[in-house]
């Protein structure tokens, strides 16, 4: 189905959005991102979402071509323009077009892409299989860069391993998904691995942890090594797009007692319930 995407100030049908290949995000992938969650047609966590992107920009000295009143009106446009009402949007900066050079030109007009990407109708969380690798990537992970040669090499070799999912490990801790966070559960208790510039500070990442805060379920923000990766009794992968998903198998390996394990089920309408709250307050 065609949906309708953004480009630099028009809306339109998004097989006729077209970029110059100067662009230096086509060139050196030079930009940032972000996917939003929108249910029944609202945003969840735009304000997280938006100041995260704000950052992303901040980090790569990428000009920030809206301020967030501006955000807020073009993805609410983006929303009304499409006739879905579960989706996500995708919004990408890049620095913009000019000649090649590394080094970034001081006057870039930044190139603003959005688009839409209807959310397949919700069925049973499927618990997922994944595959443990090498974390060969940069120490600005907490950026969320369009660059994402290393996620896709690492998520690509996991599929092609029978898996949904790679984990991967730097130095032999935990560091995230190619394209989720990882939680644990280690003798009982929750554990996701602290914000550094190892990891994405993934939005779903921080709403489980808030949503967790002063319950028996607290989340512990601890570095988690391999082993106790290896020997956890539940692992589940948190993003955007997918929330929380329970993990099944390890390199081939069953997970504890089988997914979804009870810590996960209990979890999960906690943060269900959350999300359900703050949607009905959103305007
Ligand atoms: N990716 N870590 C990485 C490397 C990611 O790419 C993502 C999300 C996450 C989870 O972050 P969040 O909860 O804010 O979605 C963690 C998006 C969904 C993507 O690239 O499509």
């Amino acid at each position: 189905m065609s949906t309708i995407c953004y480009l630099n100030g028009e809306f339109l049908p998004l097989e006729e959005a077209r970029v110059p290949v100067l662009d230096r995000g086509f060139i050196f992938g030079d930009g940032v991102y972000e996917v939003i969650p929108v249910f029944g047609g609202r945003p969840f966590r735009l304000a997280p979402h938006l100041s995260r992107l704000a950052r992303s920009l901040e980090a790569t000295g990428i000009r920030d071509p809206l301020n967030p009143e501006a955000w807020s009106k073009l993805i609410m446009t983006l929303i009304e323009r499409n006739p879905f009402r579960d989706l996500s949007v995708y919004l990408q900066i890049t620095r913009g077009v000019a000649p090649r050079n590394h080094a970034a030109p001081k006057d870039c007009q930044p190139t603003l892409f959005a688009m839409v990407s209807p959310t397949p109708a919700q069925t049973e969380v499927q618990p997922v299989a994944v595959a443990t690798m090498a974390d060969v990537r940069w120490q600005r992970c907490d950026i969320k860069a369009i660059a994402l040669l290393p996620n896709v090499m690492a998520r690509t070799a996991a599929v092609a391993a029978g898996a949904y999912e790679a984990v991967m490990f730097r130095d032999d801790l935990l560091t995230e998904g190619a394209s989720s966070n990882v939680f644990v559960v280690v003798d009982g208790v929750i554990r996701t691995p602290p914000h550094s510039g190892h990891i994405l500070p993934g939005i779903t990442r921080d709403t489980l942890v808030e949503a967790l805060a002063g319950t028996a379920d607290a989340v512990q923000e601890t570095p988690i090594t391999r082993a106790e990766v290896m020997t956890a009794d539940e692992i589940w992968i948190t993003s955007s797009t997918r929330d929380l998903v329970p993990v099944e198998t390890l390199d081939g390996q069953p997970v504890g007692q089988g997914a979804p394990g009870p810590v996960y089920r209990r979890v999960v309408q906690r943060y269900e319930a959350f999300k359900q709250r703050e949607l009905a307050a959103s305007t």
